[in-house]
């Protein structure tokens, strides 16, 4: 097994009856459900750094605009033979290793992407094979840059149901090949990368794992933020387009509401959370939502500096560094909220 958590990714150990209520961790059926623990987290991002002072050497933009604007600094992309799948490997193995489960333990591996290999098959069955996980099943789940919210409410659900009891959730995305680089309203945002966690079942009645999540989504919205083609439509380019300034608004108010509702759900308050990590599209708006929560800014985990947008895979990114250099520990509380293209959003809240 897995060691105790800090430093390694992993966070496995011993686990107590469960205090609070909650809408998620309620049984499914007469039976009591299974928990849902996080065992481990593992990250990749491509070495190849794009800083904002290259993107300006090339476009009209600056780094002082970027930076005010979005806190962005820099981003990673991928090179040539990278791919959502050999990101989400990576990420995928780094995970299983940190919690110490081999590949044929793994039921399910859930993939959030917006920029899978194929159409089909699954990029979340390209990790698979990857991995040598020769069992149980995958596939690919799309919803933008909430893909891995609701990837993790997803298999939770699988996990509670007594239907998997391993799941690995991915996020892995490679924005920098659906960008318009003449676009400086967009392209200077997002960045490659994957993330992943390892979920398994624990004893029903833990105080600790996935205490519930959120989900939402509102098609109407859909014309703010999209990708305008697919292999379906390919008389469109299949860039993506965004109305930053209606999506900034979107986020700020769902993204409250949404984190409001995860703590209500489980009868918690702003100072029972340990550490927000949010999704990482703009630090104005991830300083608003520590605002909110009224964490200090050294309990909001950031790295949408370092990152910028990795979509569905920056909170699993996120977590993966704060685990991994020792911040977040076992026992500690974690919201996660996301809002993407759709409009998706979302929050879960875990105690890992
Ligand atoms: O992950 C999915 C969810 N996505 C988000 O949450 C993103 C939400 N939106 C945002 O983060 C922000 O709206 C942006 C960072 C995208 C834009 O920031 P903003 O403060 O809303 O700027 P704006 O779109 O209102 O543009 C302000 C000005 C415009 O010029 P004018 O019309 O005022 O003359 C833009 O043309 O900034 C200009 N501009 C730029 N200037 C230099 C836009 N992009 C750039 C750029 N460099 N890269």
């Amino acid at each position: 097994m897995a060691s105790d958590g800090a430093g390694d990714g992993a966070m496995s150990g011993a686990s107590s009856r469960l205090a609070a209520a909650s809408t998620a961790a309620a049984s499914p059926g007469p039976w009591p459900a299974p928990s849902v623990q996080l065992v481990g987290v593992g990250g990749y991002l491509p070495p190849r750094v794009v800083t904002n002072h290259e993107l300006a050497a090339r476009l009209d933009t600056s780094d002082a605009w970027i930076r005010e604007r979005t806190g962005i600094v820099q981003r990673h992309l991928v090179g040539p033979g990278e791919t959502a799948a050999s990101m989400g490997i990576a990420a995928g193995r780094a995970a299983l290793e940190a919690a110490g489960i081999e590949a044929g333990e793994v039921d399910a591996v859930i993939l959030a992407t917006s920029t899978p290999d194929q159409a089909f098959p699954a990029t979340a069955l390209r990790v698979q094979a990857g991995l040598g996980i020769e069992r149980g099943f995958g596939f690919d789940l799309s919803a933008a840059c909430s893909g891995f919210i609701f990837g993790l409410s997803t298999a939770a659900a699988f996990i509670r149901a007594g239907q998997v009891r391993t799941a690995l959730v991915v996020g892995s995305e490679v924005y920098s090949r659906i960008l318009d680089w003449q676009d400086r309203s967009t392209c200077v945002l997002f960045g490659d990368g994957a993330g992943a966690v390892v979920l398994r079942a624990g004893e029903a009645g833990s105080e600790r794992g996935l205490l519930s999540s959120h989900l939402h989504a509102d098609g109407r919205t859909g014309d703010l933020l999209f990708i305008d083609g697919a292999v379906g439509r390919p008389d469109q380019p299949g860039v993506l387009r965004m109305n930053g300034r209606e999506v900034f608004r979107h986020a700020v108010t769902k993204l409250s509401a949404s984190v409001d509702e995860a703590l209500a759900a489980n009868g918690l308050g702003h100072a029972d959370v340990d550490w927000l990590v949010p999704h990482q599209a703009n630090k104005r708006i991830i300083d608003a939502m520590g605002k909110k929560l009224a964490l200090p800014p050294e309990r909001v985990i950031v790295t949408v500096d370092r990152h910028a947008n990795t979509s569905a895979a920056s909170i699993p990114l996120a977590l993966n560094e704060a685990v991994r250099d020792g911040r977040i520990r076992r026992g500690d509380l974690v919201l996660m909220e996301a809002l993407g293209g759709g409009l998706t959003w979302g929050s879960a809240l875990v105690r890992m």
